[in-house]
């Protein structure tokens, strides 16, 4: 009897194993990542993570409530340095915690109180920063390492993926440095969540400096058209000078005053090229306006960078 040729059964075997080679990524395949993204009305940025977390941008509208509530969201935790809305929380039936922290990472005693948080809070839990980028997902990383079994690597593709910006390295590090609590340090956390805690005076300021400094960049793709511009540069420019009063500058010292005061030189500067615009619509006057916008955004992003981030 003829045996079966070399060449033939090599071809056997080899296409056995090569169904073999090509199951086995299929059984050993990562499984998707436990996060997906979703439309709510209000809102921005927002994504269902790990089967029991939102994150997201800060609710502020009755809209933006309505739809959390009806989705079935029971608290809101803000790690934001703006004051919760607490009271509109409350008429949709949902609970607020506020654990504020800044851009420069997450604090050790906040990690504890995020992962306990995690642990304790009931039902469907929204985390949310201003706009659900950074702080937030930074946030939601560190309560899925502490109770949702994420290894390093998964938050931080959550975190590339949500949007934080790799220059907030403190950030980062918060997920890939993270440590679980001891069952000590939990123990010492109180599951009595604060729903409003004060933040300092600096933060305050900067969080209404960010709401007019957004409806500025808001107003520039249509040429400024928005009437209100030059008075909303104007009170960017009056809340710089405010944050001038904070006592900050005393403790950062004499180049963050000088940093405070150029952005506030450069918010007065937009103020009157804004005038201008308003009164004369030319195209040079619109980039003159466009040109002071950008420059009031790099003295924010510098000053950020030398004494936030
Ligand atoms: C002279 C320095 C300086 C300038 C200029 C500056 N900031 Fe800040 N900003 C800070 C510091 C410092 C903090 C952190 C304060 C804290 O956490 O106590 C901060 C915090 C913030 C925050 C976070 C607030 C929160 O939720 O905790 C936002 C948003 C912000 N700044 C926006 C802006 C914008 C927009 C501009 C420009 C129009 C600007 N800042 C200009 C120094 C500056």
């Amino acid at each position: 009897m003829r045996t079966i040729p070399n060449a033939i059964l090599r071809f056997l075997l080899l296409s056995m194993l090569g169904c073999v080679v090509c199951l086995r990524p299929l059984a050993q395949q990562a499984p998707p990542p436990p996060y997906r993204p979703m439309q709510l009305p209000g809102l921005d940025n927002v994504y269902a993570v790990a089967g029991r977390f939102l994150s997201g941008s800060a609710p502020e509208s009755d809209e933006a409530f309505s739809a959390l509530s009806r989705f079935g969201v029971k608290v809101i935790l803000s790690v934001d340095g703006a004051s919760p809305d607490v009271e509109r929380a409350a008429k949709h039936g949902m609970r607020y915690v506020h654990l504020p922290f800044g851009y420069d990472g997450i604090p050790a005693t906040n990690v504890v109180q995020l992962v306990k948080a995690a642990q304790t809070l009931p039902g469907l839990v929204y985390i949310h920063c201003h706009h659900g980028k950074h702080r937030g997902p930074a946030a939601v990383a560190v309560m899925c390492e502490g109770v949702a079994g994420w290894d390093a690597s998964l938050a931080e593709r959550w975190m590339r993926l949500a949007g934080t910006s790799t220059n907030y390295t403190g950030l980062y590090k918060a997920a890939s440095h993270f440590q679980a609590p001891s069952a000590a340090q939990l123990a010492s956390v109180s599951t009595e969540f604060p729903s409003r805690v004060k933040v300092s005076p600096l933060a305050e300021v900067m969080v209404r400096i960010d709401e007019h400094w957004t409806a500025l960049k808001a107003a520039q793709p249509g040429g400024f058209r928005d009437p209100k511009s030059a008075t909303t540069a104007l009170q960017l420019q009056e809340l710089l000078h405010e944050a001038q009063r904070t006592g900050a500058a005393s403790t950062r010292g004499d180049r963050f005053a000088e940093a405070l005061k150029s952005a506030d030189q450069a918010a007065l500067e937009l103020t009157s090229k804004l005038d201008t615009l308003a009164k004369t619509r030319t195209p040079a006057a619109e980039s003159a306006a466009t040109e002071s916008l950008r420059a009031v955004g790099k003295s924010c992003t510098s000053c950020h960078r030398n004494f936030r981030d």
